[in-house]
């Protein structure tokens, strides 16, 4: 018998929608994506429905189509597409004769496994059970595994399903394929195709085990073929379909197609349940690693498990050539591209659980380095400057323009020119990495050169003012991106400092511990001993807006003589105050978009100044923030858990939890907010429970738990062993 406990437990790890919503769609449809690292599927049904979104994304597949800004990830062929016909009639959710009698969706976030089951009436004579089952293999990544069985409650009826490989997918109207072969066998159907642009090959082979063994009606329509299984059902007997599917492309196989069938073959004689087992157990030693456990609050335990999944199933676990994208593999919103979001919100809570993804994260920066380079050279500079939006090539793939707004003007995008912080905050995440795992060999062979080269950047980037004798930054754009093109953003500023200090650090390092290998690295990127003396004057001379009376630092230059606007009377409110007052005016007032000066708090911690400064600072700056990035609300749920504002803490940590869950931003549509679940486990990591790893090494935990939580445990890896913290009744242990 279950107990009350197991069965909160089980509560804890799922995601359930009961009964059907039509109404939310494409929200359930995000949170509802599985994945494993190498590919997302959204949580569209297999028998479609009008304004679906069906989405099918593999890492690093991008393709630039004519005409358009800027490539996108594309939209792959959907594995997923089934339609079921009970005595003739259309199964259907939502239309037709038919009528659903009961209906229950669950996300189990411990398996990575979705399942629907709906008893419906077709309107006419039966009444049947359809059992909806699919996971995206974590054993083997290119595999996804369906299980559909329908059992007749009433009525003898015929049950027929249509199985196909639905080509006609496109991204929003973008077309990216040229067709190479429609083709199927038996009961293998199969689409070969090839991007138009970066000439990405990919097959997308499914193969169907239908019980009672039964001939299949193979039909080739070009971009969707398609096998039709039919049977007739006693009372109470049940039928059912298991459908593989497999996707490789060129960058896994020279032979897609070849691979695609081989990986079928191999789950076919594995046989469902074994397949199934061995991606269970695969789970459970991520999990094992990730989870975090909240006794006292069921709300936030599983907001934050649904976080972690989501980071999870994004994360390239195999191939450190592709990164997560803003939005993971869950929609199109910002078409897949990478921001500092993976380095700065992702990275840290994969550096201290799976120190393995981090790596490979990290090293699709190293990667790019060229890409970098090219456009610091581009742009008139030395050294390695990140783009702010990055695909598979490592140039710069922010689009220029907005596209037409209703009046027909377009507003100029210039993240992609001045948001240039971007190449600080991958070196942070680097040396954030090196301090955690003490992984050398990466320091050595990848790590310091992006530390280095990015800092070569910096040194040629930054500008003298010889009139007041400092260094400046001008033409800048800070996190807060309501203001754009600011002189001297003191996050920008203050991490450049940040940054030359630690490549100085790094610089004697090398030529300490590695003094061949390190010098020729120096040489290699011309590092020479003027440079360095540069470094340190700017480091000496770098300036910091500060009002002197109040001692407060100036977000940027002017910032302080913006026009004040009390944003409390615009509450409550989803669309972001830009959105409201218009790009121009907001540029004019006092109100930031998100984490900025309170995000360089979060980033230097003690470094940014006493106890007393960071107050003050949050004091002033915490009202003024519109949070109108997702990415907002848990850095200022980690600061103020540090600061003891434990009901702001708590308020921010939930709704930065329940983004996605709760749909708070008004746009799950395009996908998952990736920033904000990496977010969440920073603010309960480095916030609540105040883990920090000090320069001796050792484990510090400063904890502040809301006051309802009764524990908190979870594990880390520090330096190559992994500890568990418990937080509560007992005190931090060993495993
Ligand atoms: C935020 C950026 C973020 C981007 C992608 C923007 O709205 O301001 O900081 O990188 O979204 O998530």
């Amino acid at each position: 018998m279950t107990s009350v406990s197991e069965i909160i437990e089980q509560r804890n790890w799922q995601v359930v929608e009961a009964p059907f919503n039509a109404g939310k769609l494409s929200h359930l449809e995000t949170i509802f994506t599985i994945g494993n690292g190498f590919l997302g599927l959204r949580g569209t049904f297999e028998e479609g429905y009008p304004g679906e979104m069906v989405s099918t994304l593999a890492h690093g597949i991008f393709n630039h189509a004519e005409g358009e800004l800027v490539p996108d990830l594309v939209n792959l062929p959907n594995p997923l597409a089934v339609k079921i016909t009970v005595n003739g009639v259309e199964f259907s959710m939502e239309r037709g004769k038919g009528q659903m009698l009961g209906y229950r969706r669950v996300l189990d976030l411990r398996t990575a496994c979705l399942t629907r089951e709906v008893i419906w009436h077709n309107g006419v004579d039966a009444i049947v059970k359809l059992r909806f089952e699919r996971f995206a293999s974590l054993k083997n990544p290119h595999l996804v595994a369906q299980r559909i069985s329908v059992r007749a409650l009433l009525g003898t009826p015929i049950i027929r399903f249509n199985s196909r490989v639905d080509g006609t997918q496109n991204n929003e109207g973008v077309h990216h394929w040229e067709e190479m072969q429609t083709g199927g066998e038996g009961d293998l159907i199969f689409l070969n195709r090839v991007t138009t642009q970066s000439r990405y090959r990919i097959a997308v082979a499914s193969l169907h085990q239908f019980n009672p063994m039964l001939k299949a009606e193979l039909t080739l329509t070009a971009g969707q073929p398609s096998l039709a299984y039919q049977t007739s059902l006693a009372v109470d007997s049940e039928v059912a379909l298991i459908k593989w599917s497999a996707i490789h492309t060129n960058r896994d196989s020279d032979d897609p197609l070849h691979a695609a069938q081989m990986t079928l073959k191999a789950a076919q004689q594995q046989g469902y349940e074994s397949s199934y087992q061995a991606h269970v157990e695969e789970w459970a030693t991520y999990w094992h690693d990730s989870d975090i456990q909240i006794e006292g609050d069921e709300t936030a335990q599983r907001a934050v498990r649904f976080c972690t999944y989501h980071l999870l199933i994004a994360a390239p676990r195999d191939d450190d050539r592709v990164s997560i994208g803003a939005k993971t593999l869950s929609g199109p919103g910002y078409k897949g591209h990478v921001f500092w979001d993976t380095e700065l919100f992702m990275v840290p809570m994969l550096t201290l659980t799976q120190p393995k993804i981090a790596r490979n994260l990290l090293m699709y920066r190293y990667h790019n380095l060229e890409g970098a380079r090219h456009k610091a050279q581009k742009s008139g500079f030395a050294g390695a400057m990140f783009p702010w939006e990055s695909t598979d090539t490592g140039e710069e793939t922010t689009p220029q323009w907005t596209h037409p707004l209703p009046d027909g003007t377009r507003i100029r995008i210039w993240t992609g020119d001045n948001e240039q912080h971007i190449s600080t905050d991958i070196a942070y995440a680097v040396m954030q990495y090196w301090h955690w795992t003490g992984d050398d060999e990466f320091f050595l062979k990848y790590g310091a050169e992006i530390v280095l080269d990015t800092a070569v950047f910096w040194g040629s980037r930054v500008e003298y003012n010889a009139d007041q004798g400092r260094y400046e930054l001008t033409n800048q754009i800070g996190p807060d991106e309501y203001h754009e093109n600011v002189n001297n953003s003191v996050f920008t500023n203050r991490m450049t400092q940040w940054h030359l200090q630690t490549a100085i650090t790094v610089h004697d390092w090398l030529l300490r511990e590695h003094p061949t290998a390190g010098a020729g690295l120096i040489e290699r990127l011309g590092i020479n001993t003027q440079q360095l003396t540069r470094w340190r004057d700017i480091i000496a001379r770098m300036y910091l807006p500060k009002d002197p009376q109040t001692g407060l630092l100036e977000q940027f230059e002017g910032f302080f003589k913006l026009d004040r606007i009390d944003i409390s009377h615009w509450q409550p409110r989803v669309a972001n105050l830009d959105a409201v007052l218009g790009h121009e005016r907001t540029q004019e007032v006092m109100v930031i978009k998100q984490a900025d000066i309170v995000m360089l708090m979060a980033l230097l911690g003690d470094q940014f100044g006493s106890r007393a400064e960071q107050e003050h600072h949050w004091t002033f700056y915490y009202p003024l923030v519109d949070h109108g990035s997702s990415l907002s609300p848990s850095i200022h749920a980690w600061i103020a858990a540090r600061l003891d504002h434990m009901a702001d803490a708590y308020k921010l940590f939930h709704y930065a939890a329940n983004i996605d869950l709760e749909d708070l931003k008004g746009n799950i549509r395009d996908g998952i907010h990736a920033a904000a679940a990496g977010g969440v486990w920073q603010a309960l990591v480095f916030g609540f429970a105040g883990l920090n790893l000090d320069e001796m090494g050792n484990l510090r935990l400063m904890p502040k738990l809301p006051s309802h939580w009764r524990s908190v445990r979870f594990r880390v890896w520090c330096k190559g062993q992994q500890r568990q913290i418990v937080i509560g009744d007992e005190t931090s242990t060993n495993p």
